[in-house]
């Protein structure tokens, strides 16, 4: 008689534990599973990251014919170039020969790409241009057949950026929806819009690419204990901070299918951080530009892993200048368990060189690789992955709670109707409904559903 094998699996399913993430909104709880799984990590590759809009660039990094930079959706390398006609090109990285990379310079200028193995060479605009010895070994090789792949979709929003791998998915304009009414406080309230200075600074993380999405769609509650330190430095300025009474706090939780939470002073006219008399554009409408001139903080995440933060902070505690910075982040995939941080500063084009500088050296020294608020974050982002890897955590079906504020938790009010913006809107920055949107569209791309244009009040 042979060895019995024990055919029953005792881990939870990953479709299973997909379709619990289903009802988030009613339980306010999904499986911490999600965090790390390697089947799972695979499935958002091949769903999350190939069927919705994801963040390539700015523009403006690449502001000459022949700009070029690496990047990359979900696993797949991208050649994001401006070509010599002046169009952004968001082109796949693989030779049309062998398939290897053209492309291992992290940023440059060029006329053409040559690829390293046998030098296959294609123009900016990724056409075939070039086949050593075409004549003697290639004699019948069209090479208008060959040309690099681009991205099924390409499209930029107030300059940054996005593609997409599907075709059929919707446009960039259908995906971002009512969200851009708030994009455009942070982005658009500056004649000329905003720029990137210096490289993206990228770093790893040991944590799931999720984490700090959601983190970012909204979670004050963690900065009281999580951020305590850097707050007691005053770098957050008391009366400005989460805790402090003076701001109007606004949770914008549904907005189809995108999330963020904005303070405000709502009884003065101006908030400080940008120089007043930049707030010049505009495209913003009376109630935005109100609200754009009255930011004190705000964190949003464009689903799936493009995030904001815009602040006024003071550098360091001797430095009293409160400063507004915006960081535009991607929290890029690398494993079920590790991150690539992405991290953008973006300063008002037309600002003053003083006011950019120091903008960018609030940023740098804050929420950056080394800033006071960002090492925080990586000392407790780790462990969710770890829990949420391991063998018990796993068989006992370990739920993390998104439940703050939600029902009955608190008062928290929904203000929808009184407030300007789109989306449904809760008149406080401690609850977790931002949070759960991000996951119930996690649950949609992973169940092959599109994000909803609809799907805001
Ligand atoms: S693989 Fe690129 S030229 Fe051969
Ligand atoms: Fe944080």
């Amino acid at each position: 008689m042979g060895i019995e094998r024990n055919t029953t699996n005792s881990m939870p399913a990953a479709a299973d534990v997909i379709e619990q993430v289903g009802s988030i909104k009613e339980t306010g709880t999904i499986p911490s599973q999600i965090h790390n799984d390697d089947e799972i990590h695979q499935l958002e590759l091949e769903r999350v990251f190939s069927d919705t809009w994801v963040l390539v660039g700015h523009e403006s990094e690449i502001p000459e014919p022949g700009d070029y930079a690496k990047r990359y959706i979900g696993d797949s390398p991208f050649i994001f170039v401006r070509d010599d006609t002046g169009e952004v090109q968001v082109l796949f990285d693989s030779c049309q020969h062998r398939g290897t990379t053209v492309v291992r310079a992290e940023q440059g200028n060029t006329s053409y790409f040559r690829c390293p193995y046998h030098n296959w060479t294609y123009d900016t605009t990724g056409e075939l241009v070039g086949v050593p010895h075409k004549e003697e070994f290639f004699k019948e090789l069209d090479t208008c057949e060959y040309a690099l792949d681009s991205a099924p979709q390409v499209d930029s929003y107030r300059g940054l950026v996005f593609a997409c791998l599907s075709a059929d998915a919707p446009s960039l304009e259908e995906y971002l929806g009512d969200f851009t009414w708030y994009l455009d406080l942070h982005l658009q309230f500056a004649d000329g819009g905003m720029e990137v200075v210096g490289e993206p600074i990228r770093w790893e993380i040991d944590t799931n690419w999720k984490i700090g999405a959601d983190n970012f769609t909204g979670d004050s509650y963690h900065t009281l204990a999580t951020h305590k330190s850097a707050m007691d430095l005053d770098i957050f300025p008391p009366e400005l901070s989460a805790a402090g009474a003076e701001r109007t706090p606004a949770d914008i939780t549904e907005c189809s299918g995108h999330s963020c939470m904005l303070a405000y002073l709502e009884n003065q006219e101006y908030a400080g951080g940008y120089p007043e008399d930049i707030f010049t554009d505009t495209h913003l409408s009376d109630d935005q530009l109100r609200l754009a001139k009255r930011l004190v903080s705000s964190v949003g995440t464009v689903f799936p892993n493009m995030s904001f933060l815009q602040m006024n902070l003071n550098p360091d505690p001797e430095n009293r200048e409160v400063t507004a910075f915006l960081n535009v982040r991607k929290w890029q995939p690398v494993g079920p368990k590790k991150t690539q941080v992405w991290n953008w500063i973006l300063v008002p084009r037309g600002a003053s060189e003083e006011f950019k500088q120091r903008a960018y050296d609030t940023g740098i020294g804050t929420f950056s690789v080394a800033g006071n608020f960002e090492v925080d974050d990586f000392a407790v982002w780790d462990g969710i992955a770890e829990a949420a890897g391991s063998t018990f955590g796993k068989k006992i079906g370990r739920e993390s709670n998104f439940q703050m504020g939600v029902g009955d938790m608190s008062d928290s009010d929904e203000i929808s109707d009184e407030f300007p913006g789109p989306g449904e809107v809760y008149g406080t920055n401690f609850e977790d409904g931002t949070m759960q949107t991000f996951y119930q569209s996690w649950y949609r791309a992973m169940t092959g559903q599109h994000i909803d244009p609809e799907d805001s009040q």
